[in-house]
């Protein structure tokens, strides 16, 4: 199994010398799965990270649901998460192999679709409003009443009163898919450079993609700033798996959490949504986690609390991400500001990415999501200058 504290066994730290063809700054998932599918294709690729997998991804819970976090407003975002949604299990296959392992569960990928549930009449009817926007744009989500909702899952509070089931909804560990992101791009023959980039002019490669989540701001001028996330690890008694199968969003006194269970015995509980640069872990943000998730599966109270911790979503001005290539600067592309879907979003965006790179074609599908929708620090946006 690929554990989450595990590291690619292959020297990745080989030292980076001559002129790269692509250089990705960020090893994240998305800079990683760049960065492999790029070698594959024969370019020679650098990764510039002094800690690759240290950021939103070492913290984020893994659901792929593109159907229970489609929002209000942001159709073009929603039709994103649904292809790379889509393109998923395919890419989860691909990077098991690449990667030597048995198959897409040892990724922690599973398919067992998301809960969505409302505690109390006034949450019922927040949730509802949200699942009637869903289904109104044809997406795969049906109604359930608390005995079907129980029947699914008998672990839930009895007072739970009704939700939905999104089928398609899936999960997969992020930790788990960073180390055998990193063992597929070794393998392919990407260089590893274990060191913060400050200028992009440093860099001696073709083209740059600047993958490096947050850190895309100072690199680049992009209003990317960080929203705050505080998240939880419990861990179930004996190390057995979670008393309970599906992604669970619920709503609880006027309060939104998930709970993401995996079949280590682990379960995530996320997250706190705050506009702060701080990563500390507080009492409140604590306390109203655990309250939301005991008062939907009472049973979690008797778990280890096994993990806290603190990450930043790159949130951009309208929640959507920055993928394409700057234009003043044809030879730099950003894929970054992915907000709450960094990891739904992976499988797209390395794909879009690479095609650019490969074609110099900018993909129709990137068009809601170019960088010069935005004004940068420093420069006037090419939209401001047509208007
Ligand atoms: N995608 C879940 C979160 O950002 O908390």
């Amino acid at each position: 199994m690929v554990g989450g504290d595990a590291h690619p066994t292959e020297s990745d730290h080989v030292p980076a010398t001559g002129r790269a063809d692509v250089a990705v700054v960020g090893g994240g998932p998305i800079g990683l799965a760049i960065a492999w599918l790029a070698s594959v294709r024969g370019m020679r690729v650098r990764v510039h990270d002094p800690a690759p997998g240290s950021g939103a991804s070492g913290v984020a819970a893994g659901m792929l649901s593109p159907v229970a976090e489609a929002s209000f407003g942001e159709e073009a975002l929603t039709r994103l998460l649904l292809d790379s949604a889509a393109r998923w299990p395919d890419f989860a296959a691909e990077v098991a192999n690449a990667a030597g392992l048995t198959g897409i569960a040892e990724l922690g990928y599973r398919t067992e679709g998301t809960l969505v549930i409302g505690r109390t009449a006034d949450d019922l009817a927040e949730a509802r409003r949200l699942w009637a926007y869903q289904q109104g744009l044809g997406l795969p989500i049906t109604a359930l009443d608390a005995t079907g909702l129980h029947d699914r899952e008998p672990l839930l509070a009895p007072r739970v009163r009704g939700g939905a089931h999104a089928p398609d909804d899936h999960q997969v560990d992020p930790r788990r898919l960073v180390t055998a992101l990193r063992i597929a791009a070794v393998r392919a023959g990407v260089v590893f450079v274990p060191a913060a980039v400050h200028d992009l002019a440093d860099l001696d490669a073709d083209t740059v993609v600047v993958a490096a989540g947050c850190g895309a701001a100072g690199l680049t001028g992009l209003p990317i700033r960080p929203v705050k996330g505080q998240i939880l690890r419990l861990r179930a008694p004996g190390g057995e798996p979670p008393g309970f199968r599906h992604v669970i969003r619920g709503y609880n006194d006027g309060r939104s959490v998930y709970l993401v269970p995996r079949l280590d015995g682990e379960v995530v509980v996320g997250a706190t949504v705050e506009e702060r640069g701080d990563t500390t872990v507080t009492a409140g943000g604590v306390l109203e986690l655990l309250r939301a998730a005991i008062d939907l599966v009472p049973e979690l109270a008797e778990y280890e609390l096994a993990e806290t911790t603190a990450g930043h979503r790159p949130g951009t001005p309208d929640n959507a991400p920055v993928i394409g290539r700057l234009a003043d600067r044809p030879d730099v592309i950003v894929a970054t500001g992915h907000y709450r879907h960094g990891i739904l979003l992976t499988p797209v965006t390395a794909q879009l990415v690479v095609d650019l790179l490969t074609s110099g074609v900018a993909d129709p599908a990137l068009a809601p999501f170019t960088p010069d929708r935005f004004t940068r620090t420093g420069q006037t946006s090419v939209r401001e200058e047509i208007r």
